[in-house]
């Protein structure tokens, strides 16, 4: 019956979220009947002309405090678990899954397949496999919503967002952007087209290859001039890349940290805020000189370079 005041779930993380959903309801519910119960008693167990006494003093209970309250934290514990556990889990993608870019741009989604393929406003995916989307946006906040999939993350300038969601059943479900963006946000609509694994595997076949995300990268590297610091035989020495990504650093504060994503992400803007022990804090920030879309394809060119590393 539940499933019918939902819509379609096409996806393991839709049904899950629509059962936390319909059990915070029906706890609700179950509270609202509880203290209705006690309320409508109470008026007609002390209405005027009764003799039952109204102070409650005499009657009072530590023990019975105790319990309730003890059983209150409970609950809202374990409910914050739950939400918690969900929401923890749709932000951290399995290793395997299918890298799709999503760039919001008034008023457009941009969408990049792994090997360079693009669309604008639609998105092509297998089904049964974990599809893992980074976000980023080319000018103001925007969010990558799709109601059936019950996922909605924000596109926000200046940082890297992320999400994923394995869809179960080949179909075209809408996608909105859900944050307000200006005169044409509304018409900022697309959609998710879910394929056997066989048939996306031929639509991508059918389209223009287009530049990876990888390629852009590597470009942006050498005409910014990172390469000729980070590889090799330049005056000035900095840390080599190959290899270095989701490896622990040590930092010159001595803190160690895990190279992923953000990690190299931040060192590429901010990179005054983290330096590497041994090195020389000479580094200029890139936080101002590149656009959202670049500093992914960098981010995306360095992790590459781990898979060729020895
Ligand atoms: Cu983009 Cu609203």
């Amino acid at each position: 019956m539940i499933q019918n005041l939902f819509p379609d779930a096409p996806s393991q993380h839709a049904r899950e979220v629509d059962f936390l959903f319909a059990s915070l309801v029906a706890f609700a519910g179950l509270l609202t009947l509880i203290m209705g119960f006690l309320i409508i008693r109470y008026l007609i167990r002390f209405r005027v002309g009764t003799t039952h006494s109204r102070s409650g003093r005499e009657s009072h209970d530590f023990r019975l405090d105790l319990i309730w309250t003890g059983t209150a934290v409970v609950i809202a514990l374990v409910l914050f678990g739950w939400s918690a556990r969900l929401y923890i889990d749709r932000n951290r993608p399995p290793p395997d899954a299918l890298q799709i870019t999503a760039i919001g741009k008034q008023w457009m989604w941009k969408m990049q397949h792994p090997d360079g393929q693009r669309e604008i406003n639609s998105l092509h995916i297998p089904v049964d496999r974990p599809i893992e989307i980074e976000l980023a946006s080319e000018d103001v906040i925007h969010s990558f919503y799709v109601p059936s999939f019950r996922i909605k993350q924000d596109a926000v300038p200046g940082r890297a967002t992320r999400m994923w969601f394995t869809p179960t059943r080949t179909g075209t479900y809408s996608l909105f952007c859900a944050e307000y963006c200006g005169l044409e946000h509304s018409g900022m609509r697309g959609e998710i087209v879910v394929m056997e694994p066989q048939e996306y595997a031929a639509w991508l076949d059918a389209q223009p290859q287009g530049e990876t995300l990888i390629r852009r990268g590597e470009r942006l590297f050498t005409a910014l001039g990172c390469s000729g610091c980070h590889e090799g035989d330049g005056p000035i020495e900095a840390p080599n890349l190959s290899g270095l990504f989701m490896r622990p650093v040590g930092l010159s504060d001595g803190r160690v940290v895990i190279a992923d994503r953000d990690y190299i992400r931040d060192s590429i803007l901010r990179p005054e805020r983290d330096i590497v022990a041994g090195f020389r804090p000479v580094m200029p920030s890139y936080g101002g000189l590149l656009d959202d879309p670049e500093t992914m394809a960098l981010v995306a060119y360095i992790e590459s370079l781990a898979e060729d590393a020895p």
